[in-house]
């Protein structure tokens, strides 16, 4: 028979507030995202990546020449130790970010402060991190095809960094500045399931390597970071915006899910999804090839009523528009989302060191009570 306990289940941990943070907030009612107080609209359009990684790892806004000394500090970092560029050739067949989690747990191996769980050593090795893991992507990204890796710039900040190191060429600055937003954008978002998984392992004091390696696997689902592939699947499945009705209505009908919308805390439109929502407009238009984004906002008014009942655009259907026309393989969609939560995962570790509980939940057990075993002969 089974147990009789009498208990509150809170499945899916939906508004169960685990703990306190100084890192990010979100509004879900009415779209609000500010990271360390600062709204997340001002950050997109003014600031950059590498100024949005300082505000959240060093709590304020860096100066002229404090952001200087960090661009430094992450150039430094980019290159990659030669076994893990061996590693990354070893397994170049799988999935982009399993290359990527892979490379990230590795280089623990290489790191001087991998076990230091120290708020300085932490955030030092986030920042190393940070530098390192666009070069394991854009590495990997040529070895499977049989290309030699780029050695990282030592000049481009990390968005054209990333692309330079893709396609072996400086690009367009407005590309790299779609990238850099991007990335701004992905930062950091409170207690989101990688976050979570990253903090459940510091939690046991595990160092930032085993973290970000768990972040980065609870990341790789369609649930979470992988929205973005599947959006851009469906805009190219549809194929013609003329099509986008019937198509979403038969996936609705199966009880299938529209990709890019709906979101545990959002009631309203995420409002990272504005910027990338003009940004994939202009995008679309300025390569010639408007229909991804007249597909998408076919896509958006079959989806009106589903708006009204608080499932709306998410930060991932309109970006995967962006990648893909920027030229990017769809299997590298999530690996950029993880670059720029590299920084958002290393805040919550050490927010998570500095006032440690253990993470430990309870499941209730439903199954058989007290079963005799049966020797194995007897079975
Ligand atoms: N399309 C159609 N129906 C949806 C969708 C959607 N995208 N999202 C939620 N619903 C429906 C769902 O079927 C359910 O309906 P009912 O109550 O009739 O069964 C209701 O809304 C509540 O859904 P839920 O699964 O309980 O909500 P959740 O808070 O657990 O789900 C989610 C959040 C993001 C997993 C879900 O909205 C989803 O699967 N969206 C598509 C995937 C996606 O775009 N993910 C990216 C999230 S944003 C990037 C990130 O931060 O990870």
């Amino acid at each position: 028979m089974a147990s009789e306990e009498k208990v509150e289940l809170k499945r899916g941990l939906r508004d169960v507030y685990i703990d306190r943070t100084k890192s990010s907030f979100i509004d879900g009612k009415v779209g609000k995202l500010l990271y360390r107080g600062i709204n997340i609209d001002d950050l997109a359009q003014k600031s950059t990546f590498e100024e949005t990684i300082y505000l959240l790892l060093y709590t304020e806004l860096p100066t002229e020449s404090q952001l200087k000394a960090f661009q430094a500090e992450l150039i430094a970092n980019r290159a990659l130790p030669e076994d893990i560029l061996s590693i990354i050739e070893i397994v170049k067949d799988s999935h982009p970010m399993d290359v990527l989690r892979t490379g990230v747990s590795a280089l623990s191996a290489f790191d001087p402060e991998t076990e230091d769980i120290s708020t300085e050593a932490t955030i030092r090795k986030g920042v190393r991190l940070t530098a390192q893991a666009p070069t394991i992507v854009a590495a990997h990204a040529r070895i499977r095809k049989g290309k030699d890796p780029i050695a990282p710039s030592t000049s481009l900040n990390q968005a054209a960094n990333f692309l330079y190191m893709l396609f072996g060429e400086e690009p367009d600055p407005r590309d790299a500045r779609l990238i850099d937003k991007d990335f701004i954008l992905h930062a950091e978002h409170g207690i989101n399931a990688s976050s979570f998984g990253a903090r459940v392992t510091a939690s046991t004091q595990a160092d930032l390597h085993c973290a970000v390696t768990t972040g980065i696997g609870v990341l790789k689902g369609p649930a979470h970071g992988g929205a973005a592939e599947e959006v851009m699947k469906m805009a190219l499945d549809i194929g013609d915006e003329d099509k986008a009705e019937d198509y979403v209505r038969n996936l609705l009908k199966d009880g299938g899910r529209v990709m890019g919308f709906g979101h545990r805390v959002y009631r309203a439109t995420d409002p990272r999804a504005f910027h990338l929502k003009d940004d994939a407009k202009e995008l679309g238009e300025r390569k010639g090839q408007p229909k991804w984004f007249s597909i998408l906002e076919s896509v958006t008014k079959v989806m009106e009523p589903y708006t009204r009942r608080g499932i709306c655009q998410n930060v991932d259907f309109f970006s995967g528009a962006i990648y893909y026309l920027l030229g990017i393989p769809d299997d590298l969609f999530i690996s950029i989302f993880a670059m720029g939560r590299i920084p958002g995962w290393t805040v919550q570790v050490v927010e998570q060191f500095e006032n440690n509980i253990l993470l430990r939940p309870r499941l209730q057990y439903v199954g058989e009570m007290d079963v005799p075993y049966v020797p194995i002969e007897d079975r």
